[in-house]
């Protein structure tokens, strides 16, 4: 079985062609760069759809795959910007329709971590799900993915961005500062903002420009910034862990890049005598590969939507979504 998976639901348009096992047989993509700020949702959607017809042109030649050899069209129906959206679930519409092939509805939080879990090879870890707009620890429980401890205000990623924007530089964030942060040697005292299993990071955002006003250099605020940060994420998947009884950590999410996050959380899951995964980059960050094989699931556990039924939904929740693929 092949499926054709697009995403849209905010910078990346995306289209994956993936076979049986996640086999990912292409993946096209292409990011909407604001000239200057952050996103604006208009503009990116229009964006994607100036894009996406090509890229489902391109995922196509890339994987050698005609449109009648692709079985299912899956989409990823939110969480996201509502343009952004809607422009990827226009183009999914469109080609099941033409195709004459049956449209699967996926959640992109449980897409991130769809993805890591099968690379991983592990069936049942806990999974540490860092991105720009989310940050969840997640475990599965009696028919969907439960959330055991989240950010309360913005995602880490959008904690990288907006800081490294203050500092005068440019989107994405993340992969900046993990550059600058390997030149830091002075660790400085920023809020560590953890609450229970869940985390903060306006606070630490503020106390992190207010520092570069008074002159702070930029490695060693990027440094600082970077080992309290996941020191937060790695201090509630510990908790988790010990919590759920459990063992291995799956990463994904684009922040799921960083090397030293993911340093971070092996060394501890391994002081507890457990493993960790993470995918390779181009499946961390938004990918069309992600939506498909999800999309594999769930096609095959009956998961399908009429073009009626198929609205976005911008504030789908990670555990709003039930996932018959997943066993007890
Ligand atoms: P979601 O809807 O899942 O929140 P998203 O739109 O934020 O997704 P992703 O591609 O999953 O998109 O993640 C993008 C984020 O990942 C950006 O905030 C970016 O700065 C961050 N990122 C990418 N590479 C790195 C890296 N090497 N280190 C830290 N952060 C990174
Ligand atoms: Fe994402």
């Amino acid at each position: 079985m092949v499926v054709l998976g697009i995403e849209s639901t905010a910078h990346t348009a995306s289209v994956g062609i993936v076979g049986e096992d996640a086999k990912v047989l292409s993946l096209a993509s292409d990011f909407y760069l604001p000239p200057t700020g952050g996103i604006h949702p208009r503009e990116a959607a229009n964006h994607h759809v100036e894009v996406l017809p090509s890229l489902v042109g391109k995922a196509l030649e890339a994987a050698n795959v005609r449109p009648n050899e692709v079985d299912a069209v899956a989409f990823a129906q939110g969480p996201g910007l509502g343009p952004c959206l809607r422009a990827g679930a226009t183009v999914a519409r469109m080609l099941s329709l033409a195709w004459n092939r049956p449209l699967v509805p996926v959640n992109h939080c449980v897409a991130h971590v769809e993805i890591a879990r099968v690379l991983s090879g592990l069936d049942d870890p806990l999974l540490l799900y860092a991105s720009g707009g989310n940050t969840q620890v997640i475990a599965y429980a009696r028919g969907r993915y439960r959330v055991l401890g989240e950010t309360l205000d913005i995602g880490v990623g959008n904690f990288l961005d907006k800081f490294w924007l203050g500092l005068g530089g440019t989107f994405p964030g993340g992969p900046a500062i993990e550059a600058e942060a390997l030149r830091g040697t002075e660790l400085l005292d920023l809020p560590f903002s953890v609450h229970g299993m869940d985390v903060a990071f306006s606070g630490m955002l503020t106390a992190a420009l207010a520092l570069h006003a008074k002159g702070a250099k930029r490695p060693d605020l990027a440094y600082s910034v970077e080992v309290t940060a996941y020191s937060m994420l790695t201090e509630i998947t510990e908790r988790a862990l010990a919590h759920r009884g459990k063992e291995a950590v799956v990463l994904g999410g684009g922040v799921a890049c960083n090397g030293r996050l993911r340093e971070m959380v092996r060394v501890m899951a391994e002081s507890r005598g457990g493993a960790t995964f993470a995918p390779p980059k181009s499946l961390c960050v938004d990918n069309g590969a992600m939506i498909a094989w999800t999309g594999h699931l769930a096609f095959h556990a009956g998961v399908t939507t009429s073009v009626e039924g198929s609205a976005v939904q911008p504030r789908q929740r990670t555990d709003l979504v039930p996932t018959p693929w997943r066993k007890d």
